[in-house]
């Protein structure tokens, strides 16, 4: 499904409805270019799980952020400095995918071989200065 968005507001908005369909255990795969728009679908996330929005910020140099929500646990990672899939082994990526949580990864394309076959795929794309399209897909059975 292709949303398109015309601010941080509607973006969020979008992550909300998504939001909704979460019944714990998702990997959510996202992607996009510095400032697509990443970590504030995420942000709209959390939001609309219940926990902090300002307690999202992009992992980059942290790789790994946890926010506890009302529903789930809501693991944060960000492939954008990883040297390789093993960073991710080291913090134990395949573990929290056992969490019944939701890991939700930026930049996922860089540790693609360690995503779950079945996951949800997010392509934001900048098309504008506020404009972003959203491409939201299930992939894997
Ligand atoms: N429609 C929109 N949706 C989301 N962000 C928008 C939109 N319009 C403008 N922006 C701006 O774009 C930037 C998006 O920043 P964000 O940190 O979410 O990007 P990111 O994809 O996580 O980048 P990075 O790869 O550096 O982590 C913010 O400065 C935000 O205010
Ligand atoms: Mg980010």
């Amino acid at each position: 499904v292709k949303y398109q968005s015309h601010s941080v507001e509607e973006t969020e908005s979008v992550a909300t409805d998504l939001a909704r369909t979460l019944r714990g255990g998702e990997c959510i795969a996202l992607d996009g270019e510095l400032g697509a728009g990443k970590t504030h679908f995420v942000r709209g996330l959390v939001t609309a799980l219940g926990g902090l929005p300002r307690a999202v910020s992009s992992p980059t140099f942290m790789l790994l952020n946890v926010y506890h929500t009302r529903t789930f646990t809501v693991y944060h990672l960000d492939a954008y400095r990883v040297g390789g899939a093993d960073d991710f082994d080291a913090i134990g990526f395949t573990e929290l995918l056992e969490q019944n949580g939701i890991v939700v990864v930026e930049w996922a394309a860089r540790v693609k071989e360690l995503l779950p076959s079945r996951r949800i795929e997010i392509t934001l794309t900048q098309t504008g200065e506020q404009d972003r399209e959203i491409e939201i897909s299930v992939v894997g059975g």
